[in-house]
């Protein structure tokens, strides 16, 4: 079964640069061509939602000089992928602390959204300025000012209209969530490898989904529970 949303951890772009002796942006710049080889990807699976965790609110803290690359890099990608948002159906959503981004960012972030809302492919989602307590957080403020009704808190998220995620991949070998989407994991399927992230394309895309076709998710119940549900359906 192919999953309904895929959420990565993109790690690794650093190392792999290190390893050629260059400088860590070129890392960022390759790591941007697996991004557009599994959106394609994505796309054409039948994927319908994939999450990349681009930026994170602790990200910020890196040094300057390759802060603003990162933040060159995603304006010019945003620029750059259009075509590729158009010629695969691809609506293309932005979900963050946006307070944090610059202005150009901003509207360049808008106009893509714009352009891009009525495709009904695949949505990609840029995780921009994101962290899961960040989310929580702000999710648990306008719940509460809403004076807390009752029901789920998910409509008060960022990622309010998004399914969970069915499977999270995290490249490079690294081996946790680092603040990402805490609450929407809950029952989440987790893969992880060691293939650094700009050498993670199609190939090694394919793989994770061939792993998390074989696993049996449970959401709390028991085996046979799960196997007589799914001979009810049939
Ligand atoms: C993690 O590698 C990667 C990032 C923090 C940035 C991810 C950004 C991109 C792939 C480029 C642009 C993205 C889009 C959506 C256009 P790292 O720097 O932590 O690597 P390291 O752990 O080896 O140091």
């Amino acid at each position: 079964m192919v999953p309904r949303h895929v959420a990565i951890i993109m790690d690794g772009n650093g190392r792999w640069a290190k390893q050629r002796g260059k400088e860590r942006i070129y890392g960022h710049y390759e790591g941007t061509e697996s991004v557009r080889a599994c959106a394609e990807y994505a796309a054409e699976a039948g994927i319908g939602y994939l999450s990349l965790f681009a930026f994170s609110e602790e990200n910020w803290a890196r040094p300057e000089a390759e802060v603003s690359e990162l933040m060159r890099l995603m304006a010019s990608s945003i620029l750059n992928e259009r075509p590729t948002f158009r010629k695969n159906n691809i609506r293309f959503v932005v979900v963050g602390n946006r307070a944090h981004l610059s202005d150009a960012l901003n509207k360049d972030i808008d106009g893509a959204m714009e352009e891009t809302a009525s495709n009904t492919g695949l949505t990609l989602v840029i995780f921009l300025s994101y962290s899961g307590r960040w989310d929580i957080m702000q999710a648990a403020g306008r719940w509460a000012a809403d004076g807390a009704p009752e029901g789920r808190l998910d409509d008060y998220m960022a990622t309010s209209g998004i399914p969970d995620p069915d499977l999270l991949i995290r490249t490079s070998g690294e081996q946790r969530i680092s603040n990402f989407m805490l609450w929407q994991c809950a029952y989440t399927e987790f893969y992880f490898t060691d293939t650094l992230w700009p050498d993670f394309r199609k190939a090694e895309f394919r793989q994770a989904l061939d792993e998390f076709a074989s696993r049996q998710r449970r959401f709390g119940k028991t085996g046979d529970q799960i196997t007589q549900e799914k001979n009810d359906s049939k």
